[in-house]
């Protein structure tokens, strides 16, 4: 799919087939999208915990009150945060933002639906999501991945009031 197709047909999904196998061959590239983004003084200031546990999912949509849809989604990835790497002082939650994406846009091109769930900065959430994974890392979103079972109409657009041509 060429990225502006899969930039267009991209959807938060919150409902997934139930019980659909996505191989980790397919979340590894998607993670390879993650880590091909562009990052402040390539700090590269992120690490992923992916997971298709039943239990892992319970915890951590027991932690993060908003992410529901991992009850069908087939993997949840958290995108944490490594502030201790970063080389421009601040900047990881955009470089962490960025990866986000593209695994969103990279799973939409291999068929896959997505949804982004943000983690920090609220809290307690970003504690309680740390507690479930045992890291020290700062959690920044989760993103369930799954086939969807629902097709939402768009809502993002293009708005030519919030431009300016200088
Ligand atoms: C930073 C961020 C946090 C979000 N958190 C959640 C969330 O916790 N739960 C959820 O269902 N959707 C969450 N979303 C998805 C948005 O609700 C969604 O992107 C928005 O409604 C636009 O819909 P679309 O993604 O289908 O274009 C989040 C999106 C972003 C960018």
């Amino acid at each position: 799919m060429e990225v502006f197709e899969a930039i267009r047909a991209r959807r938060s999904i919150r409902k997934y087939k139930k019980g659909a196998v996505i191989p980790r061959e397919d979340v590894e590239k998607a993670l390879e999208a993650a880590m091909m983004a562009p990052s402040a003084v390539n700090s590269r200031p992120w690490e992923f915990y992916a997971t298709d546990k039943e239990e892992v999912k319970q915890a951590l949509m027991t932690a993060h009150p908003a992410c529901k849809m991992l009850e069908t989604a087939s993997w949840a990835i958290v995108v944490c945060g490594r502030p201790d790497l970063q080389k421009g002082h601040g900047f990881w939650p955009q470089d962490c933002g960025a990866a986000i994406e593209n695994i969103l846009l990279a799973a939409k091109s291999m068929g896959y639906g997505t949804c982004w769930c943000g983690c920090y900065p609220s809290q307690p959430r970003t504690e309680l999501v740390q507690k479930v994974l045992g890291c020290t890392s700062v959690p920044d979103a989760i993103v369930a991945l799954g086939i969807a079972d629902e097709t939402p109409a768009a809502k993002g657009f293009y708005d030519p009031e919030r431009v300016r041509f200088i």
